[in-house]
């Protein structure tokens, strides 16, 4: 276990402010984990905690955090059941999510190629279940395996128990806090079925050329991001910064009677999920800038740290632009990403 005291985590989330943590643990082991949840509840009892995975979802409100930030290294993957179809792999929890893309991509197992060039760790992906391009995470998950912070026990979570929805889990709801995730088990398929219809994707195979291949999806998926998304590395931020509201039909037909352009996708009979980015633009925020946070300009869902903006910069730019939408549309977005206050 690699224990670090006022440890800056600038590296360690995406939006890459200079926060500090009093201590920073990282584990690479089960039996590690539960070494840490005991020093949690004895030496460290008074002190606030935090798991962190890629640091892609985070946003500081104060540059230090006095408590415990602990990070998964638990790597490694192994293929746990296989027959003619599918391979059931099981992965750590800190793998980090694109490599195995890639090495599944790699093997021609299909059902991540989607997902490619998304930040962050396997834990996460369980917690937050990520999405993109018409797949989201629990489309791949079979199991999840725990640990119960309280006590230290081992509790393995199918995915029908994990109550998935969009950006939502059991992990971040009702039993928010409660489990760590140490392994995920996903099912990929051999005979891999193409999910071309979503987005650009089917457009940026044909401007590429060539055969339509997992590899070759998952080069498109990365050119789209990459077209849009900022790179972290060169401009803090953390992806999507809101959730597309999922609202009634009913609401969405009466804004398009207003905007008839505006774009929706299916949820159910009753629901339709509008794109915050889109909505953003509208409000005239797509590339403006508040203090030194801004609205990214090629994708409006994304709010950028341009340099040295403070999380209560960011935080105050998310107030005006949901303030905005509100006032425009009726609609509350509201943040994907978590507020460590
Ligand atoms: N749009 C605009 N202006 C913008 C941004 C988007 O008009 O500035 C419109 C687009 O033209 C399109 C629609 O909104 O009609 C949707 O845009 P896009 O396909 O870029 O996707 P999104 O809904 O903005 C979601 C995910 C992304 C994921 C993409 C692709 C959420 C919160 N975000 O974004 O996930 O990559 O779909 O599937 O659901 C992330 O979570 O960090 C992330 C990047």
């Amino acid at each position: 276990m690699k224990h670090y005291t006022h440890h800056s985590l600038k590296s360690l989330h995406t939006f890459g402010m200079d926060v500090c943590a009093s201590h920073f643990v990282e584990y690479d082991s089960v039996e590690e984990l539960q070494a840490l949840l005991i020093r949690l509840q004895s030496e460290w009892a008074t002190l606030p905690w935090l798991h962190i995975g890629g640091g892609s979802n985070l946003l500081f409100s104060s540059d230090t955090f006095q408590g415990v930030v602990m990070h998964s290294a638990i790597g490694g993957w192994q293929v746990v059941m296989e027959d003619e179809t599918s391979v059931h792999l099981r992965v750590g929890a800190g793998v980090v999510w694109d490599e195995l893309v890639a090495h599944c991509v790699n093997q021609g197992w299909g059902g991540m190629e989607n997902l490619s060039l998304i930040p962050g760790e396997v834990g996460a992906s369980a917690v937050q279940n990520i999405g993109a391009y018409g797949i989201e995470a629990k489309d791949l998950i079979v199991s999840v395996e725990t640990i119960e912070v309280a006590t230290g026990s081992e509790r393995t979570f199918e995915c029908d128990e994990c109550d998935y929805g969009y950006r939502q889990s059991i992990f971040k709801g009702k039993l928010k806090g409660k489990y760590i995730v140490t392994h995920v088990t996903y099912r990929l398929q051999k005979q891999p079925i193409f999910r071309l219809d979503y987005g650009n994707i089917r457009l940026e195979l044909e401007r590429m050329g060539g055969e339509i291949t997992l590899d070759a999806i998952r080069r498109a998926v990365i050119n789209i991001r990459e077209s849009k998304l900022p790179d972290p590395k060169v401009m803090g931020n953390a992806g999507s910064f809101f959730m597309n509201p999922v609202v009634a039909r009913t609401m969405m037909e009466h804004i398009r009677k207003e905007y008839p352009q505006m774009p929706y996708y299916e949820v159910d009979v009753d629901h339709v999920k509008i794109p915050a980015g889109w909505m953003i633009e509208q409000c005239g925020w797509k590339g403006k800038a508040m203090g030194r946070a801004a609205v990214h300009d090629r994708q409006a869902l994304v709010l950028v740290n341009l340099g040295g903006a403070t999380g209560r910069e960011v935080m105050a730019l998310s107030d005006a632009v949901r303030h905005d939408v509100k006032e425009k549309f009726g609609i509350d977005i509201r943040p994907e990403v978590n507020f460590i206050m």
